[in-house]
């Protein structure tokens, strides 16, 4: 008996296969002082993305908080949120629920850390009594790499190759 076929679809979008981390830095996008973040899918059909973030001796990623889940994997370095007692090491898995709030930090004695995230719906920046002080969603992202993208010769197209 022969099993029935699968149908191929058309229309369906390009996959992504890219060098994660290129000699050229000017992938990096700034996103605070001594912190950047790489971008590899903006996904603006569930709305998220993927990312590397670089963080370096004293960067500090503001206080906020995930309506949705994140995880991440630490490819070098390690780091640690002010709210909780463990640090992330490099080879560390981590999932962030619904809800998490937190502040990332460096410590000290490590000169850098680059983490992938996936990160679901968007980040809720607060301040320390709790009050929106901003958000990023894919859009946001999309729109700060659009603009660094063009500051840095690599065009107003560049950050496409990453939306789906
Ligand atoms: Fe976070």
């Amino acid at each position: 008996m022969n099993a029935p076929l699968v149908a191929t679809s058309a229309g369906i979008r390009p996959e992504i296969a890219v060098d994660a981390i290129p000699d050229d830095e000017r992938v990096w996008v700034p996103q605070a002082r001594d912190v950047w973040f790489r971008p590899l899918l903006l996904n603006t059909v569930n709305g998220g993305w993927c990312n590397l973030l670089r963080v370096r001796k004293s960067g500090v990623l503001n206080r906020h908080r995930h309506p949705m889940v994140v995880v991440g994997y630490v490819l070098k370095g390690r780091w640690k949120y002010l709210e909780h007692d463990w640090v992330a090491e490099e080879g560390s898995f981590v999932y962030e629920p619904p809800g998490e709030i937190h502040t990332l930090v460096v410590p000290d004695d490590c000169p850098e850390m680059i983490t992938f995230f996936n990160i679901s719906g968007a980040m809720i920046y607060l301040d320390e009594e709790g009050r929106q002080t901003g958000y990023e969603d894919v859009w946001t992202k999309i729109e700060m790499c659009r603009r660094h993208y063009v500051d840095v010769g690599l065009g107003v197209h560049y950050v496409d190759q990453f939306v789906r």
